[in-house]
């Protein structure tokens, strides 16, 4: 499965209208956002990469919230095109850029960025080596909020990130933290959210992507993490 194919799948996605506001695309969004920003320890006035930064929601909500200066990279071009009308719009453009570019291949010097940041992104990227390396080399401590396999079998797709299992690159926390070692981070802290993002899941109007992620969350064959790693 190509960076390509990934790009294809999200086209449509970014494009489809949405009620304002609605631009943080991963469970229990600017309250999830929040809690990891707090976890990361944001520093007003850090450089902060998002990888995979989708319409830019998180992107615009810390650099607000918590005085950032954010970079967002993403795959897809019609996000990035997305994400800088809305973030012009927001009137963030001096705090808040996006650049397109692969998540294994970032176009940055090393040490650019005070904090790597991500959210429900890495599920969609299967060399995770290649991810995790590229962040340390561009960035200094780690943030992330994923869906990692969890136990009892694989979900039923489609999820919200995959129509199909082949676009799906889901690892287990032991492997998320052996990956992690590998590129040269030493998480700090974990938080399991799985319970919580659970229970935000059953007040959502349901389609089958998110049916089969809230069934999946219930009976433990996902898990969500959030993690910051030095
Ligand atoms: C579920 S969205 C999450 C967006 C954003 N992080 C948020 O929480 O609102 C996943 C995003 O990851 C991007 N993505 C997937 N694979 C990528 C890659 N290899 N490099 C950069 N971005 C990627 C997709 O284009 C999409 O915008």
């Amino acid at each position: 499965m190509s960076a390509e194919e990934v790009e294809r799948y999200y086209e449509a996605a970014a494009r489809r209208p949405r009620q304002p506001g609605a631009d943080q695309l991963h469970v229990r969004g600017a309250e999830a956002t929040v809690e990891l920003a707090e976890l990361a320890e944001l520093r007003k006035g850090e450089r902060v990469l998002d990888v995979g930064a989708g319409l830019g929601g998180p992107a615009r909500f810390i650099a607000e919230r918590f005085g950032v200066d954010v970079t967002g990279v993403d795959i897809t071009a019609a996000f990035v095109e997305r994400a800088e009308e809305l973030t012009r719009d927001a009137g963030l453009a001096d705090r808040v850029r996006f650049v397109r570019a692969d998540a294994t291949a970032l176009p940055f010097a090393d040490g650019a960025f005070a904090v790597g940041w991500t959210q429900h992104a890495a599920m969609n990227v299967p060399d995770k080596a290649a991810l995790y390396a590229a962040a340390r080399r561009t960035t200094g401590r780690l943030a992330l909020y994923d869906a990692i396999a969890g136990s009892g079998g694989p979900p039923e797709y489609p999820l919200p990130w995959a129509s199909v299992a082949e676009l799906s690159f889901l690892v287990t926390e032991d492997e998320l933290r052996a990956l992690l070692a590998g590129a040269g981070f030493h998480p700090t802290a974990t938080r399991d959210v799985t319970e919580m993002g659970s229970r935000w899941m059953r007040d959502l109007p349901h389609g089958p992507a998110f049916e089969n992620l809230g069934r999946a969350l219930d009976d433990g064959r996902l898990r969500l993490l959030q993690l910051v790693a030095d």
